[in-house]
């Protein structure tokens, strides 16, 4: 009997004191940190459902800054992370001391879903960053374009057709379906019709990868992740999806391959790296292309593969955030709204009756109420990175070890009164070309800074001001009843999402 009770006095003794150690870590360290608590360290809000993994961040950010400090560490569960709060701080850390944080998330396994270059490190993600680099030119922009219009006439006739219907419409869904014909088209090179048709099975199954990644882990499962048995339920979640996509891919390929497609998309710039190892414009001699033996510099198919996925997945998800929210947005700026609508019809007038690739070039006003959704409800709220070797916090004495997780709150920085007045006030005026130099490049970060920075943001921005540009242009929004403003978040998202949707009243304007 006496033996039990000191067996569970000493097992009790080594728990208390190595949880006692796992949340000093930071204190150990000099760094500051906050108020951990057993099993959920500073993530407790988050993990008990009440704010969403953004917020919790922000919050992180908000109480270092009250402190006036310049970064602080806090503990996801039992796990020390490093929360850089002062910009410069964060622009050594992308740009100028890049080598050792040169990766964003930790532990991923290499499935087709993780396996492109979001995931990638050191030289691998040099060289590829270098092969896709020439995709997002403007001139291959350009060359794209018809591919956007076209949606954007879908997406038109789509709003034409609900509005008969006198019901209140959800845009964020209309936006998904826009973006997702969108990357459907250039990236897949297939028509996935989800404008017309929101049972298409590209469509949904692309839901299904974001509705996947944020269903709730059960309580097993967080324990699992505690005691680290687990890999991220993310990646879990996601695996089923994966032989879907690269069926899609595969067909592709073999269609092409086989009546020796030319198509000015994503897809064949892809066929190019894979067979020439090099991207060039895209000409109709360029069939030419599938008579080439696989180049030793040549991409493989999974590589192929994966990398169009990460186009989908980085690209639909956060155009369609950013054009729902600034859909929100504008319901409570009529005067806005209206400013947009005269932009859109002037330049729309301009170039002959239709959206031409010059005409949203020209969309000054669009672009600022883009950016400044963008600043408001930034799509990667906590930009990720892994410190990959031992970095010394410059002007200190503190190192962060290597595998240690950085959570740096994009949505922290775009909120803070410092580095923009009223930051809770929706005004594009800010992003004005007489207002722009006030802006500090190294607060406003919603496509990230430094080497890493979002490949995609020409194409996004491209996508979001034409899609707007077409919903403005013949519709004017109203807050539907049903949605609260100021908006609530779904909770399991990384990606800040309006619970409920976003449900407007719209009407025709003539
Ligand atoms: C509004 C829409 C978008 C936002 C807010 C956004 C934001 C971001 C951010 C914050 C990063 C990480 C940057 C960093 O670590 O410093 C990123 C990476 C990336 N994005 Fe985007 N993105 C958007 C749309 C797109 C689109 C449409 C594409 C492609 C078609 C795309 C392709 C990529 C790629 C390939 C990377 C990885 C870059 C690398 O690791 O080297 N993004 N994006
Ligand atoms: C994704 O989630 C939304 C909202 O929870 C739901 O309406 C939709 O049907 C889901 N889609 C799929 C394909 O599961
Ligand atoms: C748009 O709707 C709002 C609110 O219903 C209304 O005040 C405004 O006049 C409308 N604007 C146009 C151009 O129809
Ligand atoms: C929105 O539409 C509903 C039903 O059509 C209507 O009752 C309501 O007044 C509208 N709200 C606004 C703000 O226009």
């Amino acid at each position: 009997m006496i033996l039990i009770i000191i067996a569970v006095a000493v097992i009790a003794v080594y728990v208390y004191s190595k949880y006692d150690r796992t949340y000093n870590y930071w204190k150990r360290k000099g760094v500051p940190q906050l108020q951990p608590v057993f099993f959920y360290g500073d993530a407790k809000d988050f993990l008990d459902g009440k704010i969403c993994e953004a917020e919790n961040t922000m919050n992180y950010y908000k109480k270092f800054k009250a402190r006036g400090l310049r970064f602080g560490g806090v503990y996801n569960e039992k796990r020390p992370e490093w929360v850089p709060v002062d910009p410069e701080l964060i622009k050594t850390i992308t740009t100028k001391d890049y080598e050792y944080f040169d990766l964003h998330f930790r532990n991923i396994r290499k499935t087709l879903f993780f396996n492109n270059l979001f995931h990638m490190r050191g030289d691998e993600w040099r060289n590829m960053r270098r092969k896709l680099t020439p995709v997002f030119t403007t001139g291959k922009m350009k060359m794209m374009f018809d591919t956007l219009a076209d949606k954007a006439d879908g997406l038109s006739v789509l709003m034409h057709d609900l509005k008969k219907r006198q019901k209140p419409v959800e845009l964020k869904g209309i936006s998904m379906r826009y973006t997702t014909d969108i990357i459907g088209s250039c990236g897949f090179g297939i028509e996935c019709n989800s404008l017309k048709d929101e049972t298409s099975e590209f469509y949904v199954q692309g839901q299904k990868l974001f509705n996947q990644t944020s269903v709730k882990p059960t309580l097993l499962q967080k324990i699992a992740r505690f005691i680290n048995v687990l890999p991220s339920t993310a990646q879990l979640a996601v695996g089923n999806l994966e032989n879907f996509f690269r069926e899609v891919v595969r067909d592709t390929l073999k269609y092409r391959e086989d009546n020796k497609v030319v198509r000015k998309d994503f897809m064949h710039l892809m066929i190019q790296l894979k067979n020439k190892g090099t991207i060039t414009e895209i000409s109709n001699a360029d069939d030419d292309v599938y008579d080439k033996t696989v180049n030793e510099d040549g991409i493989g198919f999974e590589e192929l593969a994966g990398q169009v996925l990460l186009f989908f997945t980085a690209g639909f998800e956060t155009s369609s955030t950013t054009m729902s929210f600034a859909l929100l947005q504008l319901t409570q700026h009529p005067d806005i709204q209206e400013k947009m609508r005269e932009e859109a019809r002037r330049i729309f007038k301009k170039f002959g009756g239709k959206f031409t690739y010059e005409g949203v070039q020209e969309m000054n006003y669009i672009e600022c109420v883009v950016k400044e959704t963008l600043r408001m409800y930034p799509p990667l709220a906590i930009l990720p990175r892994v410190c990959t070797r031992n970095y010394r916090i410059p002007n200190t004495d503190v190192i962060i070890e290597k595998d240690t997780s950085l959570r740096i709150s994009v949505w922290g920085l775009h909120t803070d009164p410092e580095y923009f007045p009223e930051p809770l006030k929706f005004n594009p005026d800010r992003f004005s070309p007489e207002n722009k130099h006030k802006i500090n490049p190294h607060a406003y970060i919603p496509f990230g800074d430094g080497p890493r920075q979002c490949l995609g943001m020409r194409f996004a921005l491209l996508e979001s001001k034409l899609g707007l540009a077409v919903l403005l242009k013949d519709f004017n929004f109203s807050l539907h009843k049903t949605t609260a403003y100021p908006p609530k978040y779904v909770v399991n998202n990384y990606i800040p999402t309006v619970e409920g949707g976003v449900l407007l009243n719209v009407t025709k304007v003539d």
